[in-house]
């Protein structure tokens, strides 16, 4: 990889041109029918919940009751019950309360709302498992996208939960290479110019392998934790699968970071798997943990390189509420733009990285994207070292937009059932429904010079 010195943006003006171009271009290959990327959600819901705090709020309480009711009637009273806390109730919220004075109001109310929780979890998950989810991740497959598959879960309370987990990871890695066997070569998603880049992709949480994991004894989750990933890296290389390890909480990340850092750096994993953690550039901390992953970058020459995968971070809300309950200055980045710039940073440092280390870019802001595809030309590249990564549900315009225009797309797609996906589908909607965020603006029709702008 060419060094020319570009870092941190010599040549400005070069960039921000490259930028422009490379992002108007991506922006006439969205699909012309989809009416932006908000268009797969509830709109009406999103639409209300992005506008009042108060009803944003009640809105998520309920989507985390949902798959604890034990009935429709149930379920109607918890949303009676969640509306009724709010002073100022929007006409259609109104009606609900109404018709949830009889019997046969609450269940028709709790069927209807049954049916928009599961309806938008659909958008983001893909099977109950990975042969569930055949035909999807093929369709995506012959259409030149990559998958990363998520199995939904986190939070482990019980050892025999974190058991369970792992055996379910064993026989995803396993369902996942059998179904990848079969399907046609993609040059373009099946190698870099390192090597071989694996066509099943799993991605885990460690907080879903063991029940331990607790900041003020990281020790004691991370050698519990280990105990069940040791085996997975193991099957993972003798299937010739990527595995690859997300980033929850920053109470975790020490932990997770850690453990992930020792195992893959062992003499055991020198040759295999293809692996990779990934890095929050909303933590404003970011470009220190990237100083350390880079360090451990040089000193273990691995046959396949660390994926890292930067993304903005999806536990925002959680860090500034635990941040205030203790008195602590928040972790994150509060105004949005900071984090942006901290992903263009990320970015940047890591692309002048390669081949130390492979890199994912995965955003939904189509800035964000443009950014890293101008960075890798000026660095010299021909997009075959840079993977560009989306949320199912979420990103799929850009996902085919990327595709399109002959880019590596790898997309993320969760499988599991909606009692573990709540969790997932509960940040994914503080996201979308977050002001400030690039597919909200994008919805609102903000002109594509504006979301080009340097953040
Ligand atoms: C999450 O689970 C996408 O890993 C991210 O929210």
């Amino acid at each position: 990889m060419a060094t020319a010195n570009v870092f941190p943006m010599d040549d400005n003006v070069a960039l921000e041109r490259e930028v422009h171009t490379i992002g108007r271009r991506l922006f006439e290959a969205f699909p012309t029918s989809a009416g932006g990327p908000l268009h797969m959600l509830d709109e009406r819901a999103m639409e209300l919940a992005s506008r009042d705090l108060e009803l944003r709020a009640a809105l998520f309480r309920f989507v985390d009751v949902v798959p604890a009711c034990r009935s429709l009637d149930d379920l109607a009273q918890h949303l009676v019950g969640f509306v009724g806390e709010l002073e100022a109730r929007p006409g259609p919220l109104e009606a609900a309360m109404r018709i949830a004075d009889t019997r046969g109001g609450r269940a028709a109310l709790g069927a209807a709302a049954a049916a928009g929780v599961r309806h938008m979890a659909h958008r983001f998950i893909v099977g109950s498992d990975a042969r569930d989810a055949e035909k999807v991740l093929r369709e995506l497959w012959e259409r030149s996208v990559a998958t990363s598959v998520d199995l939904l879960g986190e939070a482990a309370v019980t050892p025999t939960e974190a058991d369970r987990y792992a055996e379910r990871c064993h026989q995803t890695l396993e369902e996942l290479t059998e179904l990848y066997a079969r399907w046609p070569a993609r040059p373009r998603l099946e190698a870099d110019t390192v090597g071989v880049l694996p066509r099943a992709n799993l991605s885990v949480k460690i907080s879903a392998l063991t029940p331990l994991l607790r900041p003020h004894a990281p020790d004691r989750g991370r050698a519990d934790a280990g105990e069940r990933l040791r085996p997975l890296l193991r099957r993972a290389r003798e299937l010739g699968a990527h595995l690859h390890i997300d980033m929850e909480s920053l109470d975790s990340r020490e932990a997770v970071l850690e453990l992930v850092l020792d195992l893959l750096g062992a003499e055991e994993f020198v040759r295999g798997p293809s692996s990779g953690l990934v890095l929050q550039a909303y933590l404003r901390d970011s470009p220190e943990t990237l100083d350390q992953v880079l360090g451990w970058a040089d000193e273990h020459q691995r046959d396949s390189p660390l994926t890292v995968r930067v993304v903005k971070g999806a536990y925002w809300d959680h860090e500034i509420v635990e941040a205030r309950q203790h008195g602590w200055p928040a972790p994150v980045f509060e105004d949005k733009s900071d984090s942006d710039r901290n992903f263009e940073h990320l970015t940047a440092r890591l692309l002048d990285a390669r081949p130390a280390v492979r890199v994912a870019i995965a955003s939904h802001n189509l800035r964000s994207v443009a950014h890293a595809i101008a960075c890798d030309h000026l660095l010299g590249g021909d997009g075959s070292d840079l993977e560009l990564q989306v949320l199912r549900g979420l990103g799929d315009d850009l996902q085919d937009a990327l595709a399109a225009q002959g880019h590596r797309v790898r997309t993320y797609c969760p499988v599991g059932d909606l009692v573990s996906g709540m969790a997932y589908l509960v940040r994914r909607l503080l996201e979308n429904t977050a002001k400030d965020s690039f597919l909200t603006e994008h919805s609102r029709g903000v002109p594509v010079e504006q979301l080009l702008e340097a953040p």
